[in-house]
């Protein structure tokens, strides 16, 4: 099994050398960090990834804050990735892009939060609602641990539209079982996760991302945890003391 993870962990960073940034992901990072600079306050950001893989997301929130202006020193970086085997391609990432933050943790996955007393100012997710077991799950856990006012920034590969891309969507379903060896499922309508309403707001756009020729349809965008969420804050009923 171990040989399975580190295999997949070898697949997912073959293609981290270099700097290249993918621009339609870095357009969905600079929507975030927009909000990022004006909503910040507080000394720390908090950023959490979420399936972090090999580091692949690191350059772009290191783009996001170069961005938004804001300096690294005052970041926080909390990175979930269940395979272990990825850890030290993670580490030699942040060492790349994020060597100067203030903190910088892996955990092995969306439980270990539980503790953590604040939430996150921004939240990252690329290309994992493919590979979790139970995605709407791994959402709202996501929503769990933003702030209110707090911001996902998502980029998934998402089911070719049956009308429009019939081939591609046939495709799909005939190479989704090797995917499946792979832990990705090319058959997720991730689109409609999005519209399920675990976020109060959510920016989405479509586009076509070429894989060796092949356009895939791609969603992108950001989701807003509302400000007025309580769920965080609520600290049972008031005394008659308060109360009065
Ligand atoms: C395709 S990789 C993407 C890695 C990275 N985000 C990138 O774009 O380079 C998906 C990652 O999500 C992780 N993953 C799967 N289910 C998860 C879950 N429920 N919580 C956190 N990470 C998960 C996998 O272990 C895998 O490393």
């Amino acid at each position: 099994m171990s040989a399975y993870l580190r295999a997949l962990a070898a697949l997912e960073s073959w293609s981290l050398e270099g700097d290249q940034v993918e621009p339609e992901f870095l357009e969905a990072y600079g929507e975030a960090a927009k909000s990022l600079r004006c909503g910040t306050t507080a000394p720390r950001i908090r950023i959490l990834d979420i399936g972090a893989g090999g580091g692949g997301d690191l350059r772009y929130i290191r783009r996001a804050l170069d961005a938004a202006e804001l300096s690294l020193t005052m970041v926080e970086v909390v990175a979930v990735e269940p395979n272990q085997c990825a850890w030290p391609h993670l580490a030699q990432e942040q060492k790349r892009w994020l060597s100067d933050v203030a903190d910088f943790r892996l955990l092995p996955d969306m439980s270990k939060l539980c503790s953590e007393a604040d939430g996150f100012d921004l939240a990252v997710l690329q290309h994992v609602l493919c590979c979790a077991q139970q995605p709407r799950d791994l959402l709202e856990e996501v929503r769990a641990a933003l702030k209110p006012g707090g911001q996902l920034v998502f980029v998934e590969h998402v089911l070719a539209d049956r009308a429009k891309m019939p081939f591609l969507l046939a495709a799909q379903v005939a190479f989704r079982p090797v995917q499946l060896a792979l832990c990705c499922d090319p058959c997720r309508d991730s689109e409609r996760l999005f519209e399920s309403q675990v976020f109060e707001e959510v920016k989405l756009k479509r586009f076509s991302l070429p894989v060796l020729g092949v356009p895939i349809p791609h969603i992108k965008g950001v989701a807003l945890k509302s400000e007025a969420d309580l769920t965080k804050t609520w600290r049972g009923p008031l005394t008659v003391e308060e109360f009065l």
